[in-house]
């Protein structure tokens, strides 16, 4: 941690697989800011349990992500999982006083997510934790007094909750207690499926939609080399989806051999299986140290999750004397 001793936080799904989507996207830009900033980097399963969920695969879910964020680069000290803070479900109950109704109603995620659910399910079970789902996050941030808060776009009407749930409380309690909470938006390489480029890489969509980081690396390249191309729909002149995203993936993995595959596209002279190689060999070179400290950490898989109980523990230091100020300011005991 440098000069600043703003508080940044974020939180990750436990849901499916670790791929270059959610790498470049959030995960490579938490591992920056921890040299900046006091991060706070939470798992958070009570928001994976708001969907219908399997008990078993949660609990595989959450360890494999811990272990492959530290594998990433995310300091050990900074991550934890978010029902190691019991402290978080508590401020959220005091949190939905101070949220109205209709506020939550207008949420499109809740929106979204009950269409899926309506779209999947027979049953069509919404549970009413899906509904408050955005206090729990308001929760996440400001028992920390949080100042950033980086997330994708998707998640800016969840933010702007947090401030209103924040000058809310603020309000009640006569006293600036929450600072209020900024998205940390950062340009971050947006990339696609390498099976369909006009998709985002995402894990839901199904195995050949997504790249996991943790993955053999021949079946990396196997999947590069399988890549979309020309879908036959571009324009002439203009770069075809599958070839542009092959692009995208080179310069977010900082290949050197950019600029030169770049003027072969230019002059015309490009060979596609030429630009697979770069893309796949590029990749391979960023995930293999990864690879090796996941292997590393597995080793001693008690050892790591020791680590992260206490960092819970320390973590929790921080929520617990948030949440006692608040009963305070609240008329709570
Ligand atoms: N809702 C976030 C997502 O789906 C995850 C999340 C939960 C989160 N709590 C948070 C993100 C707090 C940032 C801060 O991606």
């Amino acid at each position: 941690m440098s000069q600043s001793s703003k508080i940044v936080f974020s939180g990750i799904q436990p849901t499916g697989k670790l791929h270059l989507g959610r790498y470049f996207g959030a995960v490579e830009n938490w591992k920056k800011l921890q040299t900046e900033y006091d991060c706070i980097y939470c798992i958070v399963d009570y928001h994976a349990m708001t969907m219908p969920y399997d008990p078993v695969k949660l609990r595989e879910n959450v360890w494999n992500l811990a272990i492959d964020l530290i594998a990433c680069g995310i300091e050990t000290k900074n991550l934890f999982i978010q029902s190691m803070v019991p402290e978080h479900t508590e401020l959220c109950w005091i949190l939905n006083c101070m949220c109205s109704y209709g506020e939550l109603s207008r949420m499109t995620q809740f929106k979204d997510k009950t269409q899926q659910l309506k779209e999947k399910d027979k049953d069509d079970f919404v549970s009413s934790a899906l509904f408050v789902y955005p206090v729990l996050q308001a929760a996440d941030i400001l028992i920390y007094k949080t100042n950033y808060v980086p997330v994708g776009k998707d998640q800016e009407q969840h933010l702007e909750l947090s401030r209103n749930i924040a000058t809310r409380f603020n309000k009640v309690c006569g006293k600036e207690y929450f600072p209020l909470p900024e998205c940390l938006f950062t340009e971050t390489p947006k990339v696609m499926s390498t099976a369909d480029p006009l998709r985002k890489m995402s894990a839901s969509a199904g195995d050949k939609h997504f790249i996991d980081v943790f993955a053999p690396v021949d079946n990396i390249r196997k999947q590069i080399r399988s890549a979309v191309t020309d879908t036959g729909e571009t324009k002439s002149g203009e770069m075809s989806p599958g070839v542009a995203n092959l692009y995208a993936l080179l310069a977010a993995c900082n290949s050197p051999r950019y600029a030169e595959l770049n003027s072969l596209y230019t002059s015309g002279t490009l060979q596609y299986s030429q630009l697979k190689d770069a893309v796949a060999d590029a990749i391979i070179d960023l995930v293999t140290p990864l690879q090796k400290r996941k292997t590393e950490l597995l080793a001693d898989k008690k050892a790591i999750k020791d680590e992260i109980k206490q960092s819970a523990a320390h973590i929790r230091e921080r929520a617990r004397k948030t949440v006692n100020e608040v009963r305070q300011l609240t008329g709570i005991a």
